[in-house]
């Protein structure tokens, strides 16, 4: 198939990539590199030996989506675009309203234009809230507890919507856990800008030593070890979740929300050990005050997405840290 990813030289979009050309698809990606670099391109052909049309450009700019969307007759769109700090959505919700929600908007207008009806959205399980009970199946109420929760509930709607009015439409919101890891070779992996707001980005500048101790932000939890427990899952597992979902929205109509994890929760303490195994080093640690907005423990019900997709998530913990520290290794090579 010929498809569009919007966002796919961030984390997420640029493994699916290397999936989706390697079962022969034709990939072609927007990106306005507002958080990643254009480097990526170039591992990503690395890595598929393929060279994938590329456009900096932004989704919010509707002629320069219909151009795309026609010039390779895109066939399906897969829709990673999107800012994702929480902490940045509550002090700018306006910035976070208009990219996520006003340019999946546009993006699913261009789409109309062109007809282009397949779509699969990067939704997320932050859509649940507090948990009225776990693991959090696809019936689990939706409460986001955040502007940015908020922005990918509403985008869920819309589309919702969307399916009813024009039953042509076929759309899967997936909703991920927590991803990590990176890519098998090394060569991509989750790169943030600044400091790290999550768990696994800041181990690696901690063992990297640009960042002195992890911060554990609490330890006393009701949970096995007083750490937050959430549903890690391997991003290349992810990246196959999308391969399933793009069969899916090929021969089915409709609307679906399905969650992508694993179904197991891990603690801060279970990934600071699977980290210290993979780099044989020992990751400094000091105790925090518990993060404002934190839930105790969260993880998926992941039964939908293995009868509706076929899929499963097959990648361990260990395997998820290791791939981390292979591509931070890589990354300290090109440092010197
Ligand atoms: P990312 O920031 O690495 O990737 C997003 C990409 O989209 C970046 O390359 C960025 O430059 C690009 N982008 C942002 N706004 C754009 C715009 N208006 N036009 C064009 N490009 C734009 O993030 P990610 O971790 O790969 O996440 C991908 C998607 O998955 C996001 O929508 C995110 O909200 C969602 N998600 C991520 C997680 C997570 O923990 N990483 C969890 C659940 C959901
Ligand atoms: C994991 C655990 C922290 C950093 C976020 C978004 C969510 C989704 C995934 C996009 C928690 C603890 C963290 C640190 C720590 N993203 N922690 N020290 O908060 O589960 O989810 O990313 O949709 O919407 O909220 O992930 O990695 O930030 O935290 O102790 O320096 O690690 O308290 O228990 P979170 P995270």
């Amino acid at each position: 198939m010929n498809i569009l990813l919007t966002g796919g030289l961030g984390f997420i979009g640029s493994h699916t990539a290397t999936v989706l050309a390697a079962e022969g698809h034709e990939v072609v990606i927007i990106d306005n590199l507002c958080n990643s670099q254009r480097q990526t391109l170039d591992s990503l052909e690395s890595i598929t030996g393929k060279e994938l049309p590329f456009y900096e450009g932004d989704v919010r700019d509707a002629p320069l989506l219909k151009e795309i969307l026609q010039k390779h007759h895109i066939e399906c769109v897969i829709h990673f675009a999107g800012l994702k700090s929480v902490a940045e959505s509550g002090t700018d919700p306006l910035k976070y309203f208009d990219n996520n929600v006003g340019g999946s908007i546009v993006l699913i207008e261009a789409m109309q234009a062109t007809n282009v009806k397949k779509l699969i959205f990067s939704s997320s399980a932050t859509v649940y809230g507090e948990p009225q009970y776990l693991p959090y199946d696809e019936d689990h109420p939706l409460a986001p507890m955040n502007v940015y929760g908020r922005t990918k509930l509403q985008v869920e709607e819309i589309l919702q919507d969307l399916s009813k009015s024009d039953l042509d439409w076929s759309i899967v919101c997936l909703r991920y856990f927590n991803p990590i890891g990176a890519h098998e070779s090394g060569l991509i992996g989750e790169l943030p800008q600044g400091i790290p707001n999550n768990l696994m980005p800041y181990i690696c500048q901690v063992v990297s030593g640009k960042l002195p101790h992890l911060n554990v932000f609490g330890d006393d939890y009701d949970t096995k070890d007083g750490t937050g427990e959430r549903d890690y899952i391997h991003v290349m597992d992810l990246a196959d979740g999308h391969a399933a979902a793009l069969e899916f929205v090929d021969k089915h109509k409709g609307w679906e929300a399905v969650n992508l994890g694993t179904g197991i929760a891990y603690s801060v303490y279970d990934l600071v050990s699977a980290f210290e195994k993979s780099s044989n080093q020992t990751i400094p640690k000091v105790v925090k005050e518990r993060r404002i907005g934190d839930l105790p423990i969260y993880y998926a019900k992941a039964d939908k997405a293995l009868v509706m997709l076929g899929w499963k998530a097959k990648r361990d913990l260990q395997s998820m840290c290791d791939s981390s520290w292979k591509y931070q290794e890589q990354l300290l090579k090109l440092a010197k």
